[in-house]
């Protein structure tokens, strides 16, 4: 298997992982009990930083590699791309929502709780539609060369996270993925 394929096969476990957590913590909001806000807020600058800087953009790269291989994926392909949109738009508003929590301004509890679920369910299928269709596709017509120009049409950039350095920021996510898991 590519190494990119390797790498974005271990993103989606991570991300499954971090969304475990906030609907966790979505269940603690629609119980009104008192919730991490800051853990949920560094769940979701990470998954700005991350999953739509890196991750995905690494994704876009494979499916036009795959769409010029293979023209029956067009619609899938097509499809995945306008959610990676659509994933950085949910995210960047409940991103904001949690900011604003977070900043101690009033934020409506059912508003909060509908923009995570919807966050959470929208990236679960976004990433099943890929393990079980896009990503089978690539492995089975991607060229060594394609991989090799995926590769070097990203920038490199590790995961701040769940990489081999810890960014600064992320340190008490870290840990409480150590902790919990
Ligand atoms: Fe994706
Ligand atoms: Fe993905």
């Amino acid at each position: 298997m590519s190494g990119i394929m390797q790498q974005l096969k271990t993103d989606h476990r991570n991300i499954a992982r971090l969304l475990v957590t906030l609907e966790q913590q979505m269940e603690i909001v629609h119980e009104e009990r008192s919730a991490d806000f800051d853990l949920m807020l560094d769940i979701m600058i990470y998954m700005t930083q991350y999953p739509d800087h890196t991750h995905h953009p690494m994704e876009d790269l494979m499916f036009e590699k795959l769409i010029a291989q293979d023209d029956s994926a067009k619609e899938i392909v097509a499809r995945l791309e306008r959610e990676h949109e659509g994933l950085a738009d949910k995210g960047g508003r409940f991103l904001e929502m949690l900011r604003h929590v977070v900043d101690g301004a009033l934020v409506e509890r059912d508003a909060l709780e509908e923009a995570g679920r919807d966050y959470i369910a929208f990236l679960r299928s976004h990433m099943e539609i890929e393990d079980s269709e896009a990503f089978p596709r690539a492995e089975r017509a991607l060229s060594e060369q394609d991989w090799a120009d995926v590769e070097s049409g990203m920038d490199a950039r590790t995961d701040p996270v769940f990489g081999p350095v810890v960014a600064d920021q992320f340190r008490s996510l870290y840990d409480y993925i150590q902790r919990e898991s």
